[in-house]
């Protein structure tokens, strides 16, 4: 039975801010690696969560998390969860030393849930803080953090004007600790992430982007097979066909509101695309969309009142798309709004000369199918309980701990722009292809 003191995620008050002692002790600063960074992990390591050594007891390692939402705390609509990997990561040195959102109300509800189960020793003291500057006008010696956590909404951030400006804040408040970083990284214009990405890199920051696709073992074998057979890659076709049945929140159907499938949700699959097959050369991005208006694009379960969206706000139903590589190799993309139930329907291929690697639903189920040269079967490579949120979450971890370098930081702010500028060229191709509204 919990006593009731336990439960107590606090709303910061006038008095703790002046309990707090106004001496500020920066994190040391995150080693650099001498050499370049660690791009790829070899997939036959164990990295599963519970395949770990047990988090030794020692020194508090204290994060701010942003955002109170589903990717930092899950949901049911996913495995994503950040602050149950970062629980299992660091175990009882775990110290949530804030959390901060503007919907007091939620996260009191996530810090009470926490405050209820075994990993109460890092929750009890969690302020809940509105917004980072409250947060930085009490933050102390004592509650400095060693890393924030970022998983609010894009639409906040990866700007450089207020109510955008998150990571000028941080860098500005929070000189040198560690950031972790939700994709997309913006909503806004994409030249503003590029700034962002300077900032950051002068600045010194280690930060890491939330791609977890490229985390995944298949996806690691992809590229140990691409680097090791000396390969280039001729074409890469990725597919992502979401079931829409269950996808209940308004704004997520509302292009004004959010930016849309492709640069909210395919956004993985270009990011992947990149990774196997390098830069793009955005001048080629051509796109066509089915539209709501058109016959081909009534959906009928769609959980949510679409006539309170604006029709020209209201997203495509398919967005294809194809482009060039500055290697010459040539990508496609279909994203579809397609699918009822819940699961999706996801594949992603990339060819080269002899070699067809196929990546089949990347979410649930991995699987790779490769076909190699001197033989027309394919071979079919899985791994078991592999978790790449676990390994996001600890590789960022381990890179504070034990210096830049020793743990792979797979998607970098700037690459992470890169695959958002490409988002934003196909979605703005496809609506320079539009029809006409009726
Ligand atoms: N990598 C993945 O697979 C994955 C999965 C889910 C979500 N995401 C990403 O995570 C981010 C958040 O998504 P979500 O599903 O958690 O959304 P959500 O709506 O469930 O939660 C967002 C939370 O942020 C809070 N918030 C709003 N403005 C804020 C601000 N200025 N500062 C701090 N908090 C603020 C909201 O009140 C809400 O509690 C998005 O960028 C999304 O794309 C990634």
């Amino acid at each position: 039975m919990l006593v009731a003191r336990a439960i107590r995620p606090m709303l910061a008050t006038a008095a703790m801010r002046r309990a707090c002692t106004r001496t500020l002790c920066a994190s040391p600063r995150v080693m650099r690696p001498t050499s370049q960074p660690t791009l790829s992990f070899d997939p036959s390591v164990k990295t599963a969560m519970d395949k770990q050594e047990p988090p030794a007891p020692g020194a508090d390692f204290r994060v701010v998390i942003v955002g109170a939402g589903n990717i930092n705390f899950g949901s049911d609509e996913g495995p994503w969860n950040h602050s149950f990997r970062l629980e299992h990561k660091l175990g009882p040195r775990l110290k949530v030393v804030a959390l901060i959102d503007p919907d007091a109300e939620r996260a009191r509800r996530v810090l009470q849930t926490k405050c209820q189960s075994f990993v109460l020793s890092a929750y009890k003291d969690t302020v809940v803080y509105p917004t980072f500057k409250d947060y930085m006008a009490s933050v102390c010696a004592e509650t400095y953090p060693h890393a924030v956590w970022v998983g609010s909404p894009p639409a906040f951030r990866g700007g450089t004007e207020p109510g955008r400006n998150l990571e000028q804040l941080l860098t500005a408040g929070l000189p040198n600790v560690p950031l972790f970083i939700e994709k997309p990284v913006s909503t806004g214009a994409v030249d503003q992430t590029f700034e962002v990405a300077k900032m950051l890199e002068r600045n010194g920051s280690l930060v890491s982007v939330g791609y977890m696709l490229r985390y995944l073992k298949v996806v690691q074998k992809m590229k140990q097979i691409i680097a090791e057979n000396h390969l280039r890659v001729m074409a890469v076709n990725a597919r992502y066909i979401m079931a829409y049945e269950y996808t209940a929140k308004l704004d997520w159907w509302d292009k004004s509101k959010n930016p849309g499938p492709i640069v909210e949700q395919a956004t993985h699959f270009c990011d992947l695309a990149r990774y196997f097959a390098g830069e793009v050369d955005l001048s080629t991005v051509m796109a066509q969309s089915l539209e709501h208006y058109e016959p081909a694009g009534q959906l009928s379960k769609i959980p949510v009142d679409e006539s309170l969206i604006e029709p020209r706000n209201r997203i495509p139903r398919v967005t294809c798309a194809t482009w060039k590589f500055e290697s010459g190799a040539v990508g496609s993309l279909t994203h579809a709004v397609a699918l009822q139930g819940t699961d999706y329907s996801t594949q992603i291929d990339v060819y080269a000369d002899g070699y067809s690697m196929r990546l089949v639903d990347p979410y649930n189920a991995p699987m790779l199918y490769i076909r190699r040269p001197g033989d027309d079967h394919e071979e079919i490579v899985r791994y078991n309980d592999d978790d790449p949120f676990f390994s996001e979450v600890a590789s960022l971890i381990d890179c504070i701990e034990h210096g830049e370098g020793t743990s792979p930081i797979l998607s970098s702010y700037e690459d992470a722009a890169r695959t958002y500028a490409l988002t934003w060229a196909i979605r703005e191709a496809s609506e320079r292809t539009m029809r006409p509204l009726p």
